[in-house]
């Protein structure tokens, strides 16, 4: 397993560009399902989550090819594939995104159930309970989810939640919608806007979608969907930690390709908190534009309540966690998405910040120093969040298990010690070898 050595306090600067999103990417491939293709994609990060979907697809029956440098293919060859494996569904939720496609153009789907992961249960109660309104039957056999049905039907489905909407049973239940007979409306769909970039394609596909990116979808089912090119949307939350980073390191980093409309709650909040993030010219029509990032001298504290979109987004907390360990004066972080999701609180606790939990809710108290210190990675945030905390701290940090992060940031290390960082990719034992064999140890 890698692991990460990062000598702390060196100040970033210089220009980054931010990759294509991986939570857009995954459902988009997933709609790769509905027609025979060819469905030609750009932009679709390198990243082992993106990996294992691309692996996901293949056994499901779709070939896979590069025609041109940088754009991915894909083309129907085996429609009788129906079922996602545990082996794979084990190593990526996000799995479950196949669910909808499959079981709208092949009839069946059995995908295995998804497990919890490190913040919580994380269920699929409303993925379910949608597509079974759709007409399709529902059992649970053996670990693996069974959908069957002829054709889905359209209806009316409410898919709001305890947590608010969810954003990948959107994308199952639009996808699934899109071939049904008649017409279908969701309430209460997930307004992120990657759902959006989900409708793009499906439309250019045939579909017939209205009011992606609102909490009122209408669709209106078509017979079959067909070929379509598409560019994969920028990752808004690889544009926040690259911002954060810059800022917890007090640095002047230009950031290009940055989804600034997508990312509006988070401005406000680095506003707030003294981070400029100021843009450099209009945002072309796919939304992209080039901000520059600084900060004022000494960053104030804030409240921050994650909430679905376009409310602060869950998937950067830890990152403003950081953030907010270096402002002066006491902050407040509220969980409204996922209540466990603070993995992070004691491996930064460990570098020296104060940090107090109470259910949901952890104040930061700010304006003390970060020391660099060996810590845990445990998910894909969390681990962002504590590389961060390694830039901005004094010594050296050592981040271990970073395949977390793999997951959603495209090689960080080349990205961030092109702007002046100081991270160093090592295999944790040959780490663990050196320090059993250094005298001090
Ligand atoms: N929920 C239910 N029932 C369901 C589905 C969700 O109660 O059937 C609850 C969840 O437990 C949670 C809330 O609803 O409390 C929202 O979950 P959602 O379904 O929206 O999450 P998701 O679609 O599984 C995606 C992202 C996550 C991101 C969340 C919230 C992908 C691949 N994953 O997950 O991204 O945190 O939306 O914005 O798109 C990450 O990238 O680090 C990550 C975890």
């Amino acid at each position: 397993m890698d692991c990460f050595r990062i000598e702390g306090g060196r100040r970033l600067s210089g220009r980054v560009a931010v990759d294509g999103s991986k939570n857009a990417a995954l459902p988009l491939m997933a709609a790769a399902l509905l027609s025979d293709g060819p469905v030609d994609f750009s932009g679709i990060p390198d990243l082992s989550d993106t990996a294992n979907m691309l692996r996901l697809l293949e056994e499901l029956g779709l070939e896979v090819t590069r025609p041109t440098d940088g754009v991915t293919r894909f083309r129907t060859i085996d429609p009788t594939a129906v079922h996602a494996r545990y082996d794979i569904v084990r190593t990526m939720r996000a799995s479950i995104c196949v669910l909808g496609p499959l079981l709208a153009r092949r009839g069946k789907a059995v995908v295995s159930m998804p497990g919890g992961c490190a913040f919580g249960s994380r269920p699929v109660d409303l993925h379910l309970r949608g597509l079974e309104a759709l007409g399709a039957k529902v059992s649970l056999e053996g670990g693996d989810i069974h959908c069957s049905a002829d054709r889905l039907r359209g209806t009316t489905i409410f898919l709001g939640g305890p947590f608010g909407s969810t954003v990948l049973g959107t994308a199952n239940i639009m996808s699934a919608a899109t071939v049904a007979k008649g017409t279908t409306t969701i309430e209460s769909a997930a307004c992120e806007p990657e759902i959006a970039d989900l409708a793009r394609l499906l439309n250019s596909m045939g579909a017939k979608i209205k009011g992606a990116g609102g909490p009122r979808l209408v669709i209106e089912g078509v017979d079959e969907l067909g070929p379509a090119v598409h560019q994969v949307m920028p990752d808004r939350i690889v544009a926040g930690t690259y911002a954060a980073a810059a800022a917890v390191t007090n640095g002047d980093v230009v950031i290009d390709d940055f989804p600034y409309d997508s990312l509006l709650a988070a401005i406000d909040r680095f506003n707030e908190i003294g981070v400029h993030v100021e843009r450099l010219d209009p945002a072309q029509d796919s939304g992209r534009c080039s901000v520059r990032v600084t900060c004022e001298r000494k960053l104030r504290p804030t409240i921050i309540t994650t909430q679905p979109h376009p409310g602060f987004p869950t998937d950067l907390q830890a990152q403003f966690m950081t953030l907010l360990c270096l402002a002066r004066g006491n902050s407040i972080i509220t969980e409204k998405i996922y209540p466990e999701r603070f993995m992070h609180v004691s491996e930064l606790t460990r570098m020296g910040a104060n940090l107090i939990r109470q259910g949901p809710t952890v104040m930061v108290v700010g304006g003390g120093e970060l020391v660099g210190a060996p810590v845990m990675a445990s998910d894909l945030r969390a681990s962002a969040c504590l590389v961060m905390a390694g830039l901005a701290a004094r010594g050296e940090t050592i981040v271990n298990r970073v395949y977390h992060l793999d997951r959603g940031y495209v090689r960080m290390e080349e990205a961030l010690n092109a702007l002046g960082a100081s991270i160093e990719r090592l295999d944790e034992r040959s780490l663990a070898d050196a320090d059993l064999a250094s005298p001090e140890a």
